[in-house]
């Protein structure tokens, strides 16, 4: 039996989507971390990623002034912390102190990624539009750094490593070891 689905959350039905952070940084330097469940890559080449924010995020504020981000890849065990950076704003807190998580240099930009993650896109601002309530902030990856030991051939290992997802509300989960290679 079908019933009517809810307008005011479409978006739930699509999940889950993986919760990624995306570092990005102050005109001062000053790191300020955000949890993104809609993302999505968008062109092999150039090599272009897109995250969907609203304009009232201070994150949508700092990458419209420094034009760069990474997108960190981050493990299911740390759902806590991804959480928090997605329930508090950069404009009150230090996200960075408050998690612990560690700061690791790029190599291509400026913006530093989360060392905890499993795989790092940096990305130097490519376009913004605003659609809706949302601006689609695209990024063109300059540089990829990936946790060697959890991929083989490019292709995640769900052994080794459980990325986080988010299904609404305040819940999240991850996968099973369920793999079928054809
Ligand atoms: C799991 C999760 C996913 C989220 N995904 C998005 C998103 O895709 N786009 C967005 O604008 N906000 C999203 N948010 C909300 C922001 O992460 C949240 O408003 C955050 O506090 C903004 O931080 P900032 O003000 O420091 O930029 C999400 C929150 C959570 C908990």
């Amino acid at each position: 039996m079908k019933i009517k689905g809810n307008m005011d959350k479409y978006y739930y039905y699509s999940f889950p989507m993986q919760a990624v952070l995306v570092t990005c940084m102050d005109r001062k330097g000053r790191t300020n971390i955000i949890t993104i469940a809609w993302h999505t890559p968008i062109s092999k080449e150039p090599p272009l990623y897109g995250i969907a924010i609203a304009p009232k995020r201070y994150s949508h504020k700092l990458i419209s002034e420094t034009k760069e981000f990474v997108i960190n890849f981050l493990p299911f065990k740390l759902v806590d912390k991804i959480h928090f950076c997605g329930t508090h704003s950069g404009r009150e807190i230090d996200k960075v102190e408050e998690t612990k998580f560690t700061l690791k240099p790029s190599e291509k930009i400026n913006t530093p990624r989360i060392e905890e993650g499993y795989a790092h896109f940096e990305c130097i601002l490519h376009s913004k539009n605003t659609i809706g309530d949302h601006s689609f902030l695209i990024g063109k990856i300059e540089n990829i750094l990936i946790e060697e030991k959890v991929f083989t051939n490019d292709i995640l290992d769900n052994k080794k490593i459980k990325p986080a997802y988010y299904v609404g509300g305040n819940s999240y989960t991850t996968l099973s070891d369920d793999l079928e290679t054809f």
